[in-house]
């Protein structure tokens, strides 16, 4: 896993970050990770992304 990977490339959001912030605020949503990050408020197209991190670190 690289967490340096760029997953929101409209708001440059790592998978780093989003990581973080979903264990830091026990973020359950996408929508909760955009709030919390602003990836995913823009264009999209990252959601599917940002939700596949989310099973991934809420499993
Ligand atoms: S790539 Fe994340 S909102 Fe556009």
């Amino acid at each position: 896993m690289d967490r340096d990977e760029i997953i929101c490339n409209c708001m440059e959001i790592t998978r780093g970050e989003i990581i973080d912030a979903i264990k830091n605020n026990n973020l359950k949503t996408v929508d909760e990770v955009g709030d919390a990050t602003e990836a995913g408020t823009v264009c999209g197209s990252c959601q599917d992304d940002i939700e596949e991190i989310l099973k991934d670190v809420n499993a």
